[in-house]
């Protein structure tokens, strides 16, 4: 198999024509991803079917603003499909702070986290950030949410105003069916541009179909 980095990205490579990321934990997988042995390197295959920010690289994003060492606060972790991808772009010098309202998806996470060293798995409600701001132990350069909730985009901005550094990036994965059944998604897409543009400027946008139906993906800096 054919290993090459993206041409913009660091940390993110193609395998062929699927994403990968270097296996911070050579030999562990997470979700039944493939690991492909490079020059003495690891890499994990980023399933893009399963994962929204591949998705949205596979659909020609251009700004994917993650990079080594960067403090995340992600919303919506689950039990770490897309997370541990993360993990490995940042390395052992970044953080995620990886917060879930389900226990039993955390669990899941927490013998991952523990081998990565690098995610610090939080049972909290993200409608609720001053609940876990005595375990956010610092400003984070990113905060990524992917929590299909209704409310997603304010709760993405109460968490940005709260954790994220000036100038900091967020990235928001917008489920359209979560926020509103019936609405054409194009106008939910909108709707959520314009709340965010109140306090970020938007540095890109893709849909994700056919890979997640329905979904738009942003990438936004706070002003
Ligand atoms: C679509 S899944 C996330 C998938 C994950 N981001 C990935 O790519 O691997 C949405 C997650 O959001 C969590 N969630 C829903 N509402 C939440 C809330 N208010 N606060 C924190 N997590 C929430 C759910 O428990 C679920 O694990």
């Amino acid at each position: 198999m054919k290993i090459e980095p993206h041409k913009k990205f660091s940390g993110v490579f193609y395998a062929d024509k699927n994403l990968a990321t270097v296996n911070l934990v050579p030999g562990e997988k997470v979700y039944g991803e493939q690991l492909i042995n490079d020059k003495k390197i690891q890499y994990r295959s980023w399933d893009h079917f399963r994962s929204k920010p591949a998705a949205a690289i596979k659909k020609g994003l251009k700004e994917f603003p993650l990079k080594e060492g960067m403090k995340v606060l992600y919303l919506g972790v689950a039990s770490g499909t897309t997370a541990s991808h993360f993990s490995d772009i940042i390395g052992p010098d970044g953080i995620i702070y990886g917060i879930d309202i389900s226990e039993r998806v955390l669990r899941d996470l927490i013998s991952h986290a523990e081998k990565r060293g690098n995610i610090i798995p939080i049972l909290a409600d993200s409608r609720k950030p001053e609940d876990y701001e005595n375990n956010v132990l610092e400003k984070v350069d990113l905060v990524y949410a992917d929590v299909a909730d209704p409310e997603e985009v304010k709760i993405f901005i109460r968490n940005c105003k709260k954790f994220l550094k000036p100038k900091g990036y967020g990235m928001i994965a917008i489920k359209s069916r979560s926020i509103d059944v019936i609405k054409d998604p194009k106008q939910i897409y909108k709707e959520s541009q314009k709340m965010l543009e109140e306090d970020f400027e938007i540095l890109d946008f893709v849909t994700l179909d056919p890979y997640e139906r329905d979904h738009g993906f942003f990438v936004c800096k706070m002003k």
